[in-house]
């Protein structure tokens, strides 16, 4: 694992934009597996710079996204639908086929499920999954739990996580009770991940996913198993790795 320290939010962002920007430039058919939340808000900015200035092309890059509410309207301002549209696709030159979201809203969640699982088998795998980090630890919305092996699936959010989603809604009761994430699996096949951090609030729970005991409990934690992780993080979302392992940074 490597962990890259950055000063401040901006240059969290540049650093890591810069990773995926090679990613792209190497491979112009990559899978990008795409996360939301604020954490990743920079970095999408960043690239839709770099693609403004002629130096990214995303025209045959094909994205997966990590997760989507059940139950909002459809055009919903916080859906992660419209928040990747707003925030990166409508920027960008990627196709409108290229980028895929799970449906929250399928009649038949199952069924959803396991077309979401096929297409990302079908696209080749993920090459390069961006991740945030949730205060419970969970990765995309796959929040605590007994076991590591789940696959797409339909999950009920925590108190946590509901009132840390909150600051979306005009009140935590219209947070979305379920939504449909990725499993661990999906995101543990992925070739390269990247993880960003930022933010003091994200220190203790970073020191125990990547130095604690892997656990479903805190399900981040799996990605110690993993043979290519960089974490991308500020200096204060470091601060408790830095204490306890100091060696280290
Ligand atoms: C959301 C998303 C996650 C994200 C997490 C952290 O619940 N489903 O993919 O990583 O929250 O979000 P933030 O970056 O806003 O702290």
């Amino acid at each position: 694992m490597k962990i890259i320290s950055a000063p401040d939010y901006e240059s969290m962002s540049r650093k890591a934009a810069n990773l995926i920007s090679a990613q792209v430039i190497l491979y112009p058919r990559s899978v990008l597996g795409l996360a939301t939340g604020s954490t990743p808000l920079g970095i999408y900015k960043q690239l839709a710079d770099w693609y403004r200035k002629g130096d990214l092309d995303f025209s045959k890059v094909h994205t997966v996204n990590l997760d989507e509410y059940c139950g909002l309207p459809a055009g919903s301002e916080q859906s992660y639908r419209y928040y990747m549209e707003s925030n990166f696709f409508h920027h960008i030159n990627i196709p409108a086929e290229n980028y895929n979201l799970p449906n929250g809203n399928a009649e038949d969640i199952e069924a959803e499920c396991i077309r979401y699982d096929k297409l990302i088998s079908s696209l080749g795998g993920i090459d390069l999954q961006l991740l945030g980090i949730g205060h419970t630890g969970h990765i995309g919305f796959n929040e605590p739990d007994q076991s590591f092996d789940k696959t797409t699936h339909r999950i009920r959010l925590s108190r946590r996580t509901i009132e840390a989603n909150a600051r979306f809604f005009e009140t935590p009761e219209k947070v979305p009770e379920y939504a449909v994430t990725m499993g661990i699996k999906a995101i543990m096949q992925a070739k390269k991940l990247l993880l960003a951090a930022s933010g003091a609030e994200k220190a203790e729970i970073l020191y125990r996913a990547l130095f604690g005991p892997v656990t479903p409990e805190l399900p981040a934690s799996i990605l110690q198993f993993h043979p290519n992780v960089t974490v991308v993080a500020t200096e204060d979302a470091l601060s408790v790795i830095r204490r306890q392992e100091p060696k280290l940074l």
